[in-house]
C-alpha cells in the first residue's frame, strides 16, 4: 500500500513537473511574435470622442455629469470609417498588431454584445460593429489583432464603483449583486472570445478590485479554452502574460521577460482638443529605446466620432513607417542591445548576437566608439544607404585581455534625418569585456 502510495505521489509530480514544462514551453512560444513584433498601435475609440473629452475618466472625476457624458452617444456616427484605411495605415507604421478599445470603463461596446443595451450597435447613430471589420482587413495584412476591455464598468448598475467618491455598494455586503455583474463581464470575456478570437487580450481597470474578485484565473483559463495561443497583458492581477508600464521610460533595463510600453501621440488616449503631439523623432526615439532594452512600443491614436483619424497621427505612424523601411532590419526580429557602458546611446543585436545595432540621435554624425568589445569586426554598414565604414581601433595593448576601443567615423551626407543606424557584423556571437581595466 504504501509503496503504491509512492509510486502515486511520484507519478504525480512528474506530471506536474512535466506539466510545468510544457507550459512554459508554450508560453515562450506563444510569446514569440509579440516579442518580434515590437511595434503595435493602440486605439481608444470611444463616444468621448464626440466631445473631445478624456475618455470616460471625465464623468467619474466629475468633470462632466453622467447624464451630459452619455449624450454623446447621439453623437457617435462613425460616418467615414473605413477599416481599410486604418488598416493600411497601420500596415505602412510598420506595426505587426493592433489593440483596439472594444469597451472602455464608461461601458460602452464598440461591438455587438448581447449582454447589455450599452453599445454603439444599439444606442449610438453609428449603428454598427466596429470590432470585426477591422479585425478582417488586419488579418488579411498578417497584423496581429489586440482586444482592450475594461474589467471594470462604472455604467453596469451590478458594479460598485461609479464617480470617484461614491459608490453604489459594497461587495462584502451583497455578494448575489456582485455576483451578478461577474457574470456580465465574464459573459462579455467570452463573446468577444469567440465572435472575434483576438490574439492578444489587453485589460485594464484590474486596480479596483482582486484577482479573487474578478477570478483572474478563471478569466485566464477560460479565455485559453476557447483560444489556446492567445496572450494577455498584465492586467489581471497577477495573471497576464507581459507588463505594460504607462507613459513611463525606463532608465534601466526592465526585468521582466516581455514588457510592453504604452504611449499616447499627444497626452490624450482619445480623440481630444489637445495639440501636444510628440513629433516624429520623438516618438522614433521613444521606440527605438523600448526596442534596444528588450521591450515594445504600442503607440495610441484616438479617431474621431466619425472615424476619421487625425492628421497629426497619420503624420506620425507615416514617418515611423518609413523610418521603419530604411532601419526595420535593426528593429523587427531583434533581441535587446549591449547593457549600459559599452556605447553612448541605444542598440539592439540580431537573434544569434552576431550582429550589433548602434542607433545614432541627432544629426552631428562624426567619430562614434564602442568599449569593450572582445570581438573582431567583419563589416560595417550604415543602414538605408548602404555605405560601408571602416572601424579603427584604439588602445589595443598586445599583452592585455582589454580589448581595444572601436572608433567609426560616421560622414554627415551618410545620416538619417531622424535616426542613424550602424550596423556591425561580428565574427561570432557578441562577447563583451566588463571589467574596470587593468589587468582584470
Ligand atoms: C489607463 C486609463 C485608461 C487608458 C489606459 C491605456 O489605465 O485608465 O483610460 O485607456 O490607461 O493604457
Amino acid at each position: 500500500m504504501k509503496k503504491l502510495l509512492i509510486a502515486f505521489v511520484l507519478l504525480v509530480s512528474l506530471t506536474t513537473n512535466a506539466q510545468q514544462k510544457t507550459d512554459a514551453g508554450t508560453i515562450k512560444d506563444k510569446m514569440q511574435w509579440f516579442a518580434d513584433a515590437k511595434l503595435g498601435i493602440f486605439i481608444h475609440a470611444g463616444i468621448y470622442a464626440v466631445n473631445g473629452i478624456d475618455e470616460s475618466w471625465s464623468f467619474h472625476n466629475k468633470k462632466i455629469t453622467y447624464a451630459d457624458y452619455m449624450k454623446q452617444l447621439k453623437g457617435f456616427t462613425l460616418k467615414n470609417y473605413d477599416p481599410v484605411a486604418w488598416a493600411d495605415l497601420i500596415q505602412e507604421s510598420g506595426a505587426r498588431y493592433s489593440v483596439i478599445t472594444t469597451k472602455h470603463h464608461d461601458g460602452v461596446s464598440m461591438y455587438d454584445t448581447k449582454m447589455n443595451k450599452l453599445s454603439i450597435v444599439q444606442a449610438t447613430p453609428a449603428k454598427k460593429d466596429m470590432i470585426k471589420p477591422f479585425f478582417d482587413e488586419l488579418r488579411k495584412r498578417n497584423i496581429k489583432c489586440g482586444a482592450y476591455f475594461s474589467l471594470l464598468d462604472w455604467s453596469h448598475p451590478d458594479y460598485p464603483g461609479f464617480l470617484n467618491d461614491s459608490s453604489r455598494y459594497k461587495i462584502a455586503n451583497d455578494y448575489e449583486r456582485w455576483n451578478r455583474y461577474r457574470s456580465f463581464f465574464q459573459g462579455q470575456i467570452k463573446e468577444i472570445n469567440s465572435m472575434f478570437k483576438p490574439d492578444l487580450w489587453w485589460f485594464d481597470g484590474d486596480w479596483e478590485r482582486s484577482a479573487e474578485e474578478w477570478e483572474s484565473q478563471k478569466v485566464r483559463s477560460l479565455i485559453l479554452a476557447g483560444n489556446a495561443n492567445a496572450i494577455i497583458n498584465g492586467r489581471l492581477q497577477g495573471y497576464g502574460d507581459y507588463d505594460t508600464p504607462e507613459q513611463n521610460f525606463p532608465v534601466s533595463r526592465p526585468k521582466f521577460n516581455w514588457w510592453e510600453l504604452c504611449m499616447t501621440t499627444n497626452d490624450n488616449w482619445g480623440f481630444h482638443h489637445d495639440n501636444n503631439w510628440k513629433t516624429p523623432y520623438e516618438v522614433i526615439s521613444i521606440f527605438v529605446d523600448a526596442v534596444s532594452n528588450g521591450g515594445n512600443l504600442l503607440l495610441d491614436m484616438g479617431p474621431k466620432e466619425d472615424g476619421t483619424i487625425p492628421a497629426e497621427q497619420v503624420n506620425v505612424l507615416k514617418e515611423l513607417g518609413a523610418w521603419n523601411k530604411r532601419n526595420g532590419e535593426a528593429i523587427f526580429n531583434t533581441i535587446g542591445g549591449l547593457p549600459q557602458g559599452h556605447f553612448y546611446g541605444p542598440t539592439t543585436l540580431s537573434k544569434d548576437s552576431t550582429t550589433l545595432y548602434l542607433f545614432l540621435h541627432g544629426s552631428s554624425g562624426g567619430n562614434i566608439m564602442i568599449k569593450g568589445l572582445d570581438n573582431k569586426i567583419q563589416d560595417i554598414t550604415v543602414l538605408g544607404s548602404n555605405t560601408k565604414l571602416a572601424p579603427k581601433v584604439v588602445g589595443k595593448i598586445s599583452w592585455s585581455p582589454v580589448p581595444g576601443l572601436v572608433y567609426i567615423n560616421v560622414p554627415q551626407n551618410v545620416l538619417d534625418k531622424y535616426i542613424t543606424v550602424v550596423k556591425v557584423k561580428l565574427d561570432k556571437p557578441v562577447k563583451l569585456y566588463r571589467g574596470q581595466g587593468g589587468l582584470n
